[in-house]
């Protein structure tokens, strides 16, 4: 029998690693679950020697003063020389690292060996620019192979990158350059996009015109030909300095604690957080996962994750996953619909694709494209499918493992977040049985507990989720802000860090992720702070206050809604609506412009002043209001809901 939980019916449908699969998987048994069960560090700290080269031992796994981790301390590495040099050394240099697909159909195969020599010329480019261990660059780029060029060049010399993800607008440029003062953007003319060029370059001339004024330099690679303004001091092409580039560029061992990069994610406040992480730990949960997860086999399999580089997922399962691991990748550039709605599919059959990680947001999308998509491709490759992001729901959770899958290939639905940096809660694919919408639970070492309002553990039944122990991958904090990072993820609950969502236990201890239970939405798999839209809507000179709710959609998961109140003399119009909207565009970047703006007369609030955000997601939802009795003014529920129903009519 199926219950509902949340918006989820659960299963109780099962599937069992395939006996032929698990017969060879790198894992089939409890027995990294009991190591780790019985001495967590000293799991850790084997799975560190095993999978990680190092330039001298570490003495101590953990050192945890809470809420601030060492891991491996004492240990000294060289990220990139366990992305690249063993691999070369120990004779696979010429092992594709990856099968590069651009969007109009250009290919490039790079081994692992030469992108060795391009991070190494790179790296050196970095140095003749006066950059040091310490230093922090920002990367804005599309998905060309100079973007892990540009990652791994950074980490081989110890500057730290930011990227930001090509989507952000020209103001989430300057706030995030200017909270790392970055010294240095790395970018392109532009990215190929639904057959057009998508610029990059003007928005990063934007972000300079008003600010950000710790970038000495740019450096462009050339992409599409687009022939972007190039202002003489500040902007070097990536050819150019690439051309007299030094190839030898030997790897500096770093401390396991060296900062390796900082990634931006949205957070309950207006002010994204710069996430950081550092070296040793995370490498070595990033590694451990994806041959766990995924079970990787470098020899054979042809590996491919589907995001972008600019979210952690493309991060730690794009670049330093993978590559630590010697697998062969996919990389594509554009659009799963350019030139046709068969691009994955067609992918998949010409590489002889292996693994396949994506998002539910995407799987709903290729379901409403129909099944005759993949039906038309030989998918026979695939031995392992992942997804990532956000909840998935049953229904796309079979459809992926009847379309996709061909009904055997394990599917592994892997929670985690940018703060946690690798994989947290999955399936084992030659250990678990699965079932469809539940991620069923943690790796071996990793401690999740769900609790209640008061900090209790919820041994069955809903919770929040929170992680009971440190892990080696997770962030060390928020850049240039411990108190926000300790008020953040380790105040809620004492000695636990909580992270946001909410889930439930099931009686057979199925873990299943119900979303986030704060101010996040989460827009086919992006976490979008609904106070940084709300601030975005009321930095335009027409609106006077403003409120932003998750509202459910098909394909997204969730849609952004803007319920905004007009200043004195405006008068409501569509057009006013879509400019609106399109400020939000402009300030945050395309993936936060809200799917609706809603124009109101007022906004129903508590008797204490606070936005009834559950009644406005009703309206957007267009379901029943609930009790509206504890509003101002309960005319107003009525005259929204009128407004929402005229703009669904538009
Ligand atoms: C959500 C992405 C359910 C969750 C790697 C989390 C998920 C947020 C899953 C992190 C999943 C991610 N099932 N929800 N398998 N994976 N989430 O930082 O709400 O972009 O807190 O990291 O995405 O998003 P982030």
């Amino acid at each position: 029998m199926s219950e509902t939980i949340g918006v989820f019916e659960v299963e109780d449908r099962t599937f069992p690693p395939p006996a032929d699969f698990a017969a060879k998987a790198n894992t089939s048994d409890r027995s990294l679950y009991d190591e780790a069960e019985a001495d967590y560090e000293a799991f850790w700290a084997r799975q560190a020697r095993e999978l990680v080269t190092w330039s001298k031992d570490f003495e101590k796994t953990l050192e945890w003063d809470l809420p601030f981790a060492k891991w491996f301390v004492g240990g000294e590495l060289n990220i990139t020389s366990n992305c690249l040099d063993r691999h070369v050394e120990a004779g696979r240099g010429d092992k594709v690292a990856y099968h590069w697909e651009g969007e109009p159909g250009d290919t490039v195969t790079i081994t692992y060996a030469e992108l060795l020599t391009e991070v190494c010329k790179f790296a050196n480019v970095l140095r003749g620019q006066g950059l040091e261990k310490g230093d922090r660059v920002a990367i804005y780029m599309p998905m060309i192979l100079e973007l892990p060029i540009a990652m791994l060049a950074c980490a081989r010399i110890g500057v730290a990158h930011s990227v930001i993800f090509g989507g952000f607008s020209a103001d989430a440029i300057v706030d995030r350059c200017d909270d790392a003062e970055a010294r240095m953007i790395i970018t392109a003319d532009a990215g190929w996009r639904r057959g057009q060029p998508a610029l990059l370059k003007p928005t990063v001339d934007a972000a300079l015109e008003t600010g950000a004024p710790s970038v000495e330099k740019v450096i462009v690679a050339n992409r599409c030909d687009t022939n972007p303004d190039m202002r003489d001091g500040r902007d070097l092409w990536w050819h150019d300095v690439m051309a007299t580039a030094s190839p030898d560029c030997p790897a500096e061992p770093m401390d396991a604690e060296q900062l390796l990069y900082i990634l931006y994610t949205s957070g309950t406040t207006a002010k994204p957080k710069g996430i950081m992480h550092t070296t040793g730990g995370y490498l070595t949960q990033v590694a451990f996962t994806h041959k766990y997860s995924f079970d990787i086999k470098p020899e054979t399999d042809v590996y491919w994750c589907a995001a972008d580089i600019g979210w952690v997922t493309g991060h730690s399962y794009i670049v330093y996953g993978p590559l630590a691991n010697g697998v062969t990748s996919v990389m594509y550039e554009g659009t799963p619909d350019t030139p046709g709605k068969d691009r994955l599919w067609d992918i998949i059959e010409r590489y002889g694709v292996t693994q396949l990680y994506t998002a539910p947001t995407a799987i709903r999308m290729f379901m409403k494209w129909g099944a005759q998509e993949p039906a038309g491709h030989d998918l026979s490759t695939l031995r392992v499918l992942g997804t990532v992001g956000e909840p998935i729901n049953p229904e796309a959770w079979m459809w992926y493992h009847e379309h996709i899958g061909g009904n055997g290939t394990p599917i592994v639905d892997t929670w985690w977040q940018t703060e946690t940096g690798g994989h947290m809660i999955t399936p084992l694919p030659g250990v678990t049985t699965t079932k469809p919408g539940s991620a069923c639970h943690t790796i071996p070492g990793v401690f999740a507990e769900l609790v209640d309002d008061d900090g209790n553990v919820v041994e069955s039944g809903g919770g929040y989720l929170t992680i009971a122990r440190p892990w080696p991958s997770m962030l060390r904090g928020i850049w240039g802000d411990p108190e926000r990072y300790r008020d953040t993820y380790w105040s809620r609950f004492e000695g636990r860090y909580f992270a946001g969502d909410g889930a439930k236990l099931d009686d057979d201890g199925y873990l299943w992720l119900l979303g986030r239970v704060d101010d996040v939405m989460n827009v086919s798999g992006h976490r979008i702070s609904t106070t940084e839209v709300e601030s975005a809507l009321v930095d335009h000179e027409a609106v006077a206050e403003a409120a932003v709710v998750g509202g459910t959609d098909d394909v997204t998961g969730q849609a952004i809604i803007g319920y905004v109140i007009l200043r004195g003399t405006h008068e409501p119009s569509i057009e006013l609506g879509n400019e609106i909207r399109e400020h939000v565009g402009v300030k945050l970047g395309k993936i936060a412009r809200p799917k609706t703006v809603i124009i109101v007369p007022d906004l129903p609030k508590t008797r204490s002043g606070k936005i009834m955000r559950r009644l406005l997601r009703d309206v957007a939802d267009g379901r029943e209001l609930g009790d509206t009795t504890t509003l101002a003014d309960p005319g107003v529920v009525d005259e929204i809901a009128t407004r929402a129903a005229e703009d669904d009519d538009d």
